[in-house]
């Protein structure tokens, strides 16, 4: 077990000092998975509670200290395990790293929140957003709806699935709730590929917000779709599933190799899978122009920190505005691939209004050949927007456990 602690304290450092997402998260063991996310979700009130205890701020050169601390601390008020436990292994860890002389401090920070723990639970308030990724919400969202996407924000999220047909079925056979046509919810957080239906290719993993973007296109069967950004493959299957015949293009080798992956799972068969730059792609088009055109944009993931609370310590106001140029010069080339009267359907993960809602604002002003089409969410209204644009919030679709940060928006080329 101390070996688990001492790779999430390095994982956690690596995100809350070095501000990189490691490559290891992947492998994370079950027991990993949930001390991470756990102190991700923690944060700002483990840090509030440290505060209580050390005399002075912790040198730059020593961290990896502050990481032990905190992650020690998320232990000892947030989880199960036994205190002594937790103390012995951190202490270790900083003998390790550190000597004698820090281990005995780690260990006198720890035995105080360990006796004090029952009033430190008492008076805990819970905080998801620190004070970085507070300022990117506050720059789109009043006080009031950034308290209420928190709230909800600490909780386990559900699996949302998307099925190929009945969801009324697959929500029985999987003890789920049905959210919509299309899309499933389950509380399951153990292993997707032994639940029923799963080897046999009878759904995919994806948040009832993502699954959304795909729905708002008018009928698919026989159309042409150009799915831009395209894996892992959730929407191509989606839109594959809807009949149409599907050009998926992504930049990612690696990712198209698990859209590959998943769509033989699906038993399902694009039209044709390209791997080249998007922008490259459409400055390059000289083929038919398509009936429809998702644009999945990259993005800066903002909107998906339930599943992902690292996220809100790492992203910036610079990977949004990075992503939105991004973004817009995407959507800059697009109008000679898609046919007259077609269908462009634009939408990120990101809680940014300047990758969402501004992005598609600023891009009609500069191409009157394409208009607005009002989109519907009869099962969760309050996601529409004034303009006609989809805006889902975590709080949204409360009934079945909520879901992502999304922003769709469906246009149509004259
Ligand atoms: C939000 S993900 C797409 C998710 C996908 N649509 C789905 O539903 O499974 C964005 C994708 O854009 C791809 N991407 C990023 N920059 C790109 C570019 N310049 N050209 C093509 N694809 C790009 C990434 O590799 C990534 O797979």
């Amino acid at each position: 077990m101390s070996d688990l602690r001492e790779r999430t304290v390095l994982f956690l450092h690596q995100i809350l000092h070095q501000h990189l997402l490691p490559e290891a998260e992947i492998k994370q063991s079950a027991f990993e998975k949930m001390l991470t996310l756990t102190v991700c979700r923690n944060v700002p009130s483990l840090d509030k509670i440290l505060a209580k205890f050390l005399k002075h701020t912790i040198p730059d050169k020593q961290l990896l200290v502050h990481t032990i601390l905190l992650t020690g601390t998320a232990e000892l008020l947030l989880m199960d395990s036994p205190d002594y436990a937790v103390l012995n292994s951190y202490v270790a860890l900083t003998k390790k790293n550190f000597g004698k002389i820090l281990s005995g401090f780690v260990n006198a920070v720890l035995r105080q929140i360990s006796l004090q723990k029952d009033i430190l639970l008492q008076g805990y308030q819970p905080k998801f957003f620190p004070e970085n990724f507070e300022k990117i919400l506050a720059k789109d969202y009043d006080e009031q709806t950034i308290k209420k996407i928190e709230q909800v924000s600490r909780n386990q999220p559900a699996l949302n699935i998307s099925v190929k047909k009945d969801s009324s079925f697959w929500a029985e056979k999987l003890k789920a709730q049905r959210v919509n046509q299309n899309t499933i919810s389950l509380k399951n957080s153990g292993n997707i590929d032994t639940l029923i239906g799963y080897n046999e290719g009878e759904w995919w993993v994806q948040d009832t917000a993502a699954a959304l973007a795909v729905a708002q296109f008018s009928n698919l069967k026989n159309k042409r779709v150009l799915d831009l950004c395209a894996a892992p493959g959730g929407k191509t299957a989606q839109m594959i599933n809807a009949g149409a015949e599907v050009t998926s293009l992504d930049c990612s080798d690696l990712r198209l190799s698990v859209l590959r992956k998943n769509l033989s799972r699906l038993r399902f068969t694009a039209k044709q899978i390209i791997c080249a730059d998007a922008l490259f792609y459409l400055e390059n088009f000289d083929g038919i122009p398509f009936d429809a055109i998702l644009l999945d944009a990259p993005c800066s993931a903002t909107g998906i920190f339930r599943r992902h609370p690292e996220l809100v310590h790492l992203k910036t106001q610079q990977d949004i505005s990075r992503q939105a140029e991004l973004q817009e010069k995407m959507l800059e080339k697009i109008s000679p691939a898609l046919k007259s009267g077609g269908e462009l359907i634009y939408c990120v993960c990101s809680i940014a209004k300047d990758e969402g809602e501004n992005q598609i604002k600023k891009f009609l002003k500069k191409h009157p050949e394409f208009h607005i089409c009002p989109l519907k969410n009869k099962e969760e209204p309050q996601s529409l927007t004034k303009e006609g644009f989809i805006r889902t919030l975590p709080f949204h679709y409360a009934a079945t456990g909520g879901c992502d940060s999304f922003f769709i928006a469906k246009l149509i080329k004259d």
